[in-house]
């Protein structure tokens, strides 16, 4: 650990978007679309809300105060905070998350580019559905194409990092995060103004909780972890950047809000736009590779530039929330590498790019021509989907709950969420009780309830 050198966010502000940044991405555009629409809907979505209140909230304070406390990565901070223990394993496991997650995340992003392109040359226009099934499986399943984009994609990344924290982190998120937001309101305007829109906007909001099953419960608390940013460190890792008197209590609820708040526009963009011209909800993955494209198609058929614009607009949104959160990804193992090993910021960098790029082409190519390589039934992509945001993540963020609930002292926590005395912090004693019983437990519990225990 390099303590005495360590940068900072510059900002309080700054602090918050970086955090915002890493939260908000494809778990909110493409992933909770199409679990919600999966999984029912709005009963998903109040399961979903649930998760982020009981478990989200409390474990990325508890992530602020692991990184913030201990000043170092998440690869050090258990280690830090809690020297010779078994602990350290945790924050290790995370480093191998964050990875793994990467590997796979890297490759949607890189295709968020080919529709930007296809947006720009008007490669939508006069597709009819089929034809953009078509399009969306010969080009997920090319052997070279989409290794293009996740080469591009993967080294925009590495150049945001190898600027550092606060020019390259701070600054990136300062800038994309407000223009994202603008996009996803002007977006879900437009969209919830189709005409026949009100179905969709009551598939999001009208609850059937006939349709819960176990499988619900363990897909919104994955979604809630994934889009947090939450089981990792990713967020410990970036509050060890975060100044004295940052707010840990204010800052998580800030971010956990813009997320929420952006998964419900990206539900606001694509449902009802989605019912407006006959799709189903329940596309799967690829629901805005296919089905928004022939949305916009569609919705605007009398006028194919403004349906081209609105298509461009939608991608490079999702481009933009992809890179902030990749970014946040490849900080955690480039952190870790950088202050376990000694190795310069830009070499530990290099490293873990190269790494990305080859889980990544795996991950691309499972899709395609590897797709018989399988593990535990699914192919590699999707059971690196299945294994982190699932498993992996839900874990990691129980593990966190114990270890700040149970394991840290409680001055050093008390003294965290009231910055050492200058903050009133009323919630502390409801957040120590979740900490301490109710996430694990929770947690535990709907493992279990998924496993058929019960
Ligand atoms: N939260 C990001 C999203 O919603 O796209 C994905 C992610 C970033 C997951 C960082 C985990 C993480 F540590």
């Amino acid at each position: 650990m390099q303590q005495n050198e360590r940068v900072n966010f510059g900002s309080k502000l700054g602090a918050i978007l970086a955090a915002a940044g890493s939260a908000v991405g494809l778990g909110n555009v493409w992933r909770f679309p199409y679990e919600a629409g999966n999984h029912g809907g709005a009963a998903f979505i109040c399961i979903y809300l649930g998760c982020v209140f009981l478990f989200g909230l409390p474990i990325m304070i508890s992530e602020f105060i692991i990184g913030r406390r201990s000043k170092a990565s998440t690869g050090e901070a258990y280690q830090a905070l809690a020297p010779h223990t078994p602990w350290r394993w945790v924050g290790y496991l995370g480093v191998l998350t964050g990875f793994l997650i990467l590997g796979y995340y890297a490759v949607v992003a890189g295709w968020t580019l080919e529709y930007v392109l296809q947006a720009v040359i008007g490669g939508f226009d006069g597709k009819d559905s089929e034809t953009f099934i078509r399009m969306f499986s010969e080009f997920s399943q090319h052997p070279f194409r989409p290794l293009l984009w996740l080469f591009v994609f993967v080294l925009t990344t590495h150049f945001v990092i190898v600027k550092g924290v606060k020019e390259g982190i701070e600054r990136s998120s300062k800038v994309l995060m407000p223009l994202l937001f603008v996009l996803v309101v002007a977006l879900a305007v437009c969209s919830v103004l189709l005409p026949g829109a009100e179905k969709g906007v009551e598939f999001l909001l009208k609850p059937d909780f006939s349709q819960v099953t176990a499988d619900v419960f363990l897909g919104a608390m994955g979604q809630a972890f994934f889009s947090m940013s939450l089981g990792m460190g990713c967020l410990s890792t970036y509050a060890s950047y975060f100044g004295k008197d940052t707010r840990l209590g204010a800052t998580a609820m800030s971010v956990g809000l813009i997320d929420t708040l952006v998964a419900i526009l990206a539900g606001l963009i694509i449902f009802p736009a989605a019912f407006s011209v006959g799709i189903q909800p329940d596309a799967g993955p690829s629901l805005i590779f296919i089905t928004l494209p022939n949305v916009f198609q569609q919705a605007f058929s009398g006028f194919p530039l403004l349906g081209n614009v609105c298509a461009l607009l939608f991608y490079v949104l999702l481009a933009m929330a992809a890179l902030t959160s990749t970014i946040s990804l490849h900080e955690v193992p480039t952190a870790f590498l950088h202050e376990k090993f000694g190795f310069t910021r830009g070499k530990a960098a290099r490293l873990v790019t190269l790494g990305i790029l080859v889980v990544g082409t795996v991950s691309s190519l499972a899709l395609g021509d590897w797709g018989e390589v399988t593990l535990f039934g699914m192919n590699i992509f999707d059971f690196l989907d299945f294994f982190t945001a699932k498993i992996m993540l839900p874990l990691g963020g129980m593990m966190a709950s114990v270890f700040v609930g149970w394991i840290i002292d409680k001055q050093v926590v008390r003294a965290e969420v009231t910055n050492d005395g200058r903050l009133k912090a009323p919630y502390y004693p409801v957040f120590l009780f979740i900490l301490r019983y109710l996430a694990p437990v929770g947690i535990l519990v709907i493992f279990l309830n998924e496993l058929g225990c019960f």
